[in-house]
């Protein structure tokens, strides 16, 4: 079975400097001791996973807390106005004082930029997506600068890919955008999304952390569809299932994981379906049409509308990739946040109705704090 995603947090879990992690560990040590001693004594060898305490960060609530942000907004002079919703206007600021607090028996160590930068010296981190990346690559960014204030910093752009760059510590925290992960060509029958090429990994090879991200645009259509034909092979379709399409093109990125990352040098990691709140049906509240309006998250660990189908679709594809990946399971406390979207303070202006983007600082800084406990 190999480290699928559904044991990666075991698999995987890399140790963190906090005293809560210890504590764990210690705990862990402890069990192992406990069971150790029954085999010992003749009892059963029976000390299999289940009987390990589980550790679920992506399971738990929100919890109001004062001492979050974890930077001010307003001091991260590079943050995009798409996401600069308190710089926009928006009146509460409440909704960036959350902290998210796993079930019981697990703790997330506090987001620490001089740790990540120590740690992560020399090496490259790379989200590759679309806006959605953007908006998890905007707000590592601010937490490391404001960790740092005083630290050079160098913001680059070439093509389709951002670099932010701290050169006293060599770190690099890039963007690769790229909205499918597979490849759209221009050809004389117009622009061709193929969903079984990937030559847009080149850019990838050797990235110390990837985190990859693809599901919103796959349902666009009409003038904001970039492109014109699917090809599947030597199959030329006008269109097909949207979320056909998104597996095969999935599984394309599995078999790209599989052929070219070196587990000893890099670290792989899908950010999950971040999810969008344009229905008030789905959290109790039908008479909502929109995000506008909403001030605060909902309570308790559970979403009343449920998981969106796409999260399904990638775990099937992921628990079929042979290199460890990691999913970063962001959908379910992503979905109670539906108070962290720039709603009429985003891109579009007061015109605009954006609940599909996170206001920062915000939702994504949480996505960076679960990723520090996971990387270190
Ligand atoms: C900015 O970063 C790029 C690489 O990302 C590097 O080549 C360049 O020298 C840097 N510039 C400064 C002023 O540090
Ligand atoms: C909103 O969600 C409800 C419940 O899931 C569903 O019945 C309804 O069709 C949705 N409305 C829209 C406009 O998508
Ligand atoms: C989040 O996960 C828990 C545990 O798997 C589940 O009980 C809950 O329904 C999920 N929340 C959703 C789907 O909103």
């Amino acid at each position: 079975m190999g480290c699928g995603w559904w044991v990666q947090r075991r698999c995987r879990w890399a140790p963190s400097p906090s005293s809560s992690s210890h504590s764990f560990h210690w705990k862990l040590a402890f069990l192992t001791l406990v069971l150790w001693g029954a085999e010992a004594a003749g009892g059963s060898s029976s000390s299999s996973s289940k009987d390990h305490p589980q550790c679920d960060v992506f399971q738990g609530s929100w919890v109001p807390d004062p001492s979050y942000p974890l930077y001010d907004p307003s001091a991260c002079p590079f943050i995009e106005r798409e996401f600069a919703c308190l710089r926009n206007g928006r009146p509460d600021a409440a909704f960036s004082k959350y902290r998210w607090q796993p079930l019981a028996g697990c703790s997330l160590s506090r987001f620490d930029g001089r740790n990540f930068l120590e740690r992560m010296r020399g090496k490259t981190i790379m989200f590759v997506g679309d806006s959605l990346s953007r908006n998890q690559w905007q707000s590592l960014t601010c937490m490391l600068h404001s960790a740092v204030p005083d630290a050079k910093y160098n913001i680059t752009r070439q093509d389709d890919v951002s670099t932010f760059a701290f050169p006293d510590y060599g770190v690099k925290v890039m963007l690769d955008r790229t909205v499918y992960l597979v490849d759209v060509v221009r050809e004389p029958i117009g622009r061709v999304l193929k969903l079984d090429s990937i030559q847009g990994g080149k850019l990838w090879m050797g990235i110390d952390q990837l985190i990859f991200n693809t599901w919103h645009w796959w349902n666009r259509r009409g003038p904001t569809q970039p492109w014109d034909y699917i090809q599947e092979g030597k199959q030329i379709y006008k269109d097909m299932d949207r979320m056909v399409a998104f597996e095969k093109a999935l599984t394309t990125w599995g078999r790209w994981v599989d052929a070219n990352i070196d587990p000893a040098k890099s670290k792989v990691f899908f950010q999950g379906i971040s999810p969008s709140h344009y229905n008030g049906s789905q959290w109790g509240e039908p008479s909502a049409k929109s995000c506008v309006g909403q001030t605060q998250p909902i309570g308790g660990s559970t979403y009343p509308g449920g998981l969106p189908p796409a999260l399904s679709v990638l775990k099937g594809v992921l628990s079929k990739i042979k290199k460890p990946v990691t999913l970063l399971d962001i959908t379910n406390l992503s979905l109670l946040r539906k108070d962290g979207h720039p709603s009429t303070y985003g891109l579009g202006g007061r015109t605009g109705m954006d609940c599909s983007h996170w206001c920062l600082a915000g939702v994504p800084d949480t996505w960076n704090e679960i990723l520090y406990n996971l990387i270190l």
